[in-house]
């Protein structure tokens, strides 16, 4: 792999997350990184709702809304975070085609900012968006887009039986080759 940032390189998505609670500053410094982020209109589509684990009652109706393969090992993440865009533009209502774009860029902000923090964060399309809609309370015309899993890395042998970490290692990715095209496709 070339030389790239240590934030981009070192960041995985595990499934087994410490105990230990997310310190309030810390958690702090994610969205702040996110609400940095550009935005097609400057509109910042994007909405975070943020569940902790025994702070807030609406972290377990969360859980309850992954799918059970996501809830066996997000069950062990101190910290649950429902990412949202609102779905039209506030300058003129109209549709936003670009808002799911703003959202993935104030996540990738995001992401870079915890690995700094020595944070982990592993997210999830894997879950029943209608139902999160409801259980955290989104405006009408706000869209459930992902979840994401967050806290300190934790020990695999405490994940649930039948839950495999996969390990930093094996991470792939296609061939800049393959991706990146010149002139033309
Ligand atoms: C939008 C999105 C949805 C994802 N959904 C799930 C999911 O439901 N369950 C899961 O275990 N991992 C999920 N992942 C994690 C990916 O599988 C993971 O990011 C990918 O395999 C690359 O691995 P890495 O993040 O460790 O580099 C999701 C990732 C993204 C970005």
């Amino acid at each position: 792999m070339s030389a790239i940032l240590d934030v981009l390189s070192k960041r995985w998505s595990p499934r087994a997350f410490a105990p230990r609670a997310v310190e309030a500053d810390k958690l702090q410094t994610l969205f702040e990184a996110a609400r940095w982020a550009p935005s097609c209109y400057n509109d910042q589509p994007w909405h975070f709702v943020v569940t902790q684990r025994g702070i807030d009652a609406s972290h377990e109706s969360l859980l309850a809304c992954l799918m059970a393969a996501n809830q066996a090992w997000a069950s062990t993440a101190p910290v649950l975070v429902l990412n949202c865009v609102r779905k039209n533009f506030s300058h003129n209502g109209k549709p936003n085609r670009w808002a799911f774009y703003d959202l993935g860029l104030a996540v990738g902000n995001l992401l870079s900012e915890a690995t700094h923090q020595g944070l982990f964060v592993h997210q999830m399309a894997g879950f029943d968006a209608e139902l999160a809609h409801r259980a955290l309370s989104l405006p009408a015309d706000h869209e459930a887009v992902a979840v994401m899993a967050l806290g300190y890395l934790g020990d695999p042998a405490t994940l649930p039986a039948g839950v495999e970490e996969k390990s930093a290692a094996q991470r792939e990715r296609k061939a800049v080759s393959e991706i990146a095209h010149q002139g033309q496709w």
